[in-house]
């Protein structure tokens, strides 16, 4: 996607500090393993390169608060979310995994991280795993309402995490779903979630206005790839004002109550701000 790269872990030591400098507050670390296995150990090994990384930001950049994204569709080779046994999803081993990522990037100095399997009680368990090994004070991002969405498309390919066989109609919400996606926000709160997440956000402002009411957590949005593919590809061929749009946008996302956005266009925005001030 033009303006934007994936990154060797390494190279944060330098990229941190710029980003700091540039005035962006958080980053949200997804990894690109070398090798895919059944279990998805890569996710959870020492040396990953999401735990390389929040390691090399901690020490280089410690003002950046790190988020890391805690999922195994990029780890394993079935490529869905959760762990494939038989053909047929397995939520206890899921989320038993989930947790163990969660240890791994927790102890590589993670301030949150962000389950986003979809899976059942993912939250409740990811919770307790760091608890019991000793990191309470570290945050969950609960990824609440996930819907199944065609904006992923750019994402999954740089990331190359598309599953195998099937889609992920099975554990990511129809569009539809309104209300079974707003009962996510209350029981993710329930769970012990520290901020709760819509994705996509601009098809789910709806859903953030509705759980406003009903959380007392921060709310946060996922401006997710396909909306900055959109909003970019039209103020590319001059379709549309792409910087009047992206403004446009993100104010829609807050007006609706998200309290954070996670945005493709934070560096660029942060940079912008910079200078206006
Ligand atoms: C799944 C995950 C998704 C994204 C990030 N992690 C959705 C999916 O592939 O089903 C999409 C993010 C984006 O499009 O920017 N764990
Ligand atoms: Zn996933």
């Amino acid at each position: 996607m033009p303006g934007l790269f994936r990154y060797p872990a390494d190279s944060v030591a330098t990229l941190g500090p710029a980003l700091v400098r540039e005035g962006v507050r958080a980053v949200l670390l997804f990894g690109v393993p070398r090798r895919k296995d059944a279990t998805g150990s890569p996710a959870s090994a020492e040396g990953s390169a999401v735990a390389r990384a929040t390691r090399l930001l901690r020490r280089h950049a410690p003002e950046l608060v790190v988020f890391t994204d805690v999922c195994l569709c990029a780890y394993t080779d079935a490529g869905h979310c959760g762990i494939v046994r038989r053909g047929r999803l397995d939520p206890a081993a899921t989320v038993r995994r989930l947790g163990e990522i969660a240890i791994a990037h927790a102890r590589a100095g993670a301030e949150f991280v962000g389950p986003s399997a979809a899976m059942d009680h993912q939250v409740a368990a990811v919770r307790s795993a760091l608890d019991d090994a000793g990191f309470p004070e570290v945050g969950i991002l609960a990824y609440s309402a996930k819907f199944a969405s065609a904006f992923y498309g750019p994402f999954r390919e740089a990331e190359g995490s598309s599953p195998a066989f099937g889609d992920r109609r099975g554990y990511q919400f129809d569009p539809r779903m309104d209300r079974e996606a707003l009962a996510a926000f209350v029981r993710d709160q329930e769970e012990g979630a520290d901020i709760l997440m819509a994705k996509p956000a601009m098809t789910s402002l709806d859903l953030l206005a509705r759980a406003r009411r009903r959380v007392d957590r921060p709310l946060a949005a996922y401006q997710v790839s396909g909306e900055y593919a959109m909003i970019h590809a039209a103020g590319e061929r001059g379709w549309i004002d792409g910087r009047a749009a992206r403004d446009e946008s993100l104010i829609a996302i807050r007006r609706a109550g998200a309290d954070l956005i996670v945005s493709y266009f934070a560096r660029e925005i942060a940079k912008e701000a910079r200078a206006e001030r």
